[in-house]
C-alpha cells in the first residue's frame, strides 16, 4: 500500500457506479463503498469492484457493543475489501473484538482503520453537541493513541491532523484521510479540509475524495488533478 487516491462511491446502486467508473476512464481505482452503496446492494459489490481489479475500501463505520461488531467483522472478513472500519468511540474493548473478528484461520486479515472525529465535525459543535471538551486536535489524537493501543493499522482523520497523529502513532500508522477539496471548490457539508496537495504536505497516506470528482463535470479530469497533486 502506499499513497493514493480513493474514489468515494457515494451513488445508491451498482448500475450508477459502474457507468461512473467507466466514465472515470481508470484502470483499476482504490474505490470506497459507504453505507448508500453497500445497503442498496450488499457484499456483492465488494466481488464487483474487486472482480474488476479495484482496491476497496469498506466504509461502513461500525460502533456497537464488542461481540456485535466482532461478529459482523467475521463476515466483512469474508467480503474480499482491503480496508474496513470502526468508530474509535466504540472504545478500545470493541476495537479489539473487531479485530479478533476479522482475523482469518490463517492469520491474514484486511487492514483495519478507526475514525477518530468526522471530518464533517467541527470543534464548536463537538464542545456544544458531544460534550466533548479540550481541542479537536488532542480528541483525535487521543482516539488515534487508542486504536493503535487496540492494534488497530490506522485512523480517518482530517489531513490537518495527520501529521501529528504520525508523530504520536509512528510513520506506519495509516492517516486515511477525507475531507479534501480543490482549492476553489464548494466545501458543502465538510468542515475540517485540505486540498490534495495539502493533504499531500501534511503526510497523509490516503486522500479519500468524492464529491469533487463524482460530482465534477469531467470525472476523469479531477481524478488526474487529485493524482497530480497528490501523488505525483
Ligand atoms: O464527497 P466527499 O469528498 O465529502 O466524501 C467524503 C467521503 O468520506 C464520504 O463518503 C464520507 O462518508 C467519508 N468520510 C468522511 N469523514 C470521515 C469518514 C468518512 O467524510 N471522518
Amino acid at each position: 500500500m502506499g499513497k493514493d487516491v480513493i474514489v468515494a462511491c457515494d451513488f445508491s446502486s451498482a448500475g450508477e457506479t459502474l457507468a461512473f467508473l467507466d466514465k472515470l476512464g481508470a484502470e483499476a481505482p482504490f474505490v470506497k463503498i459507504g453505507m448508500e452503496l453497500f445497503y442498496a446492494e450488499g457484499p456483492e459489490i465488494v466481488r464487483t469492484l474487486k472482480s474488476r481489479g479495484c482496491r476497496v475500501f469498506l466504509d461502513l463505520k461500525l460502533h456497537d457493543i464488542p461481540n456485535t461488531v466482532k461478529k459482523a467483522m467475521a463476515v466483512l472478513s469474508r467480503s474480499g475489501a482491503d480496508i474496513v472500519n470502526v468508530h474509535a468511540a466504540g472504545t478500545q474493548a470493541m476495537m479489539e473484538a473487531a479485530l479478533e473478528g476479522l482475523t482469518r484461520p490463517d492469520g491474514s486479515r484486511p487492514l483495519l482503520i478507526a475514525v477518530t472525529q468526522l471530518t464533517s465535525t467541527d470543534e464548536e459543535t463537538m464542545h456544544r453537541e458531544l460534550l466533548i471538551s479540550g481541542a479537536m486536535e488532542d480528541t483525535v489524537l487521543h482516539y488515534a493513541r487508542n486504536a493503535r493501543l487496540s492494534g488497530l493499522d490506522g485512523v480517518v482523520c482530517s489531513p490537518l491532523e495527520a501529521e501529528k497523529v504520525h508523530k504520536v502513532c509512528g510513520k506506519s500508522f495509516l492517516t486515511v484521510t477525507p475531507g479534501v477539496r480543490f482549492a476553489e471548490g464548494d466545501k458543502g457539508d465538510q468542515k475540517r479540509v485540505t486540498t490534495p496537495a495539502e493533504a499531500k504536505a501534511l503526510g497523509s497516506d490516503y486522500i479519500v475524495v468524492g464529491r469533487p470528482i463524482t460530482a465534477a463535470a469531467d470525472p476523469a479530469a479531477a481524478y488526474g488533478r487529485c493524482l497530480r497533486e497528490f501523488v505525483d
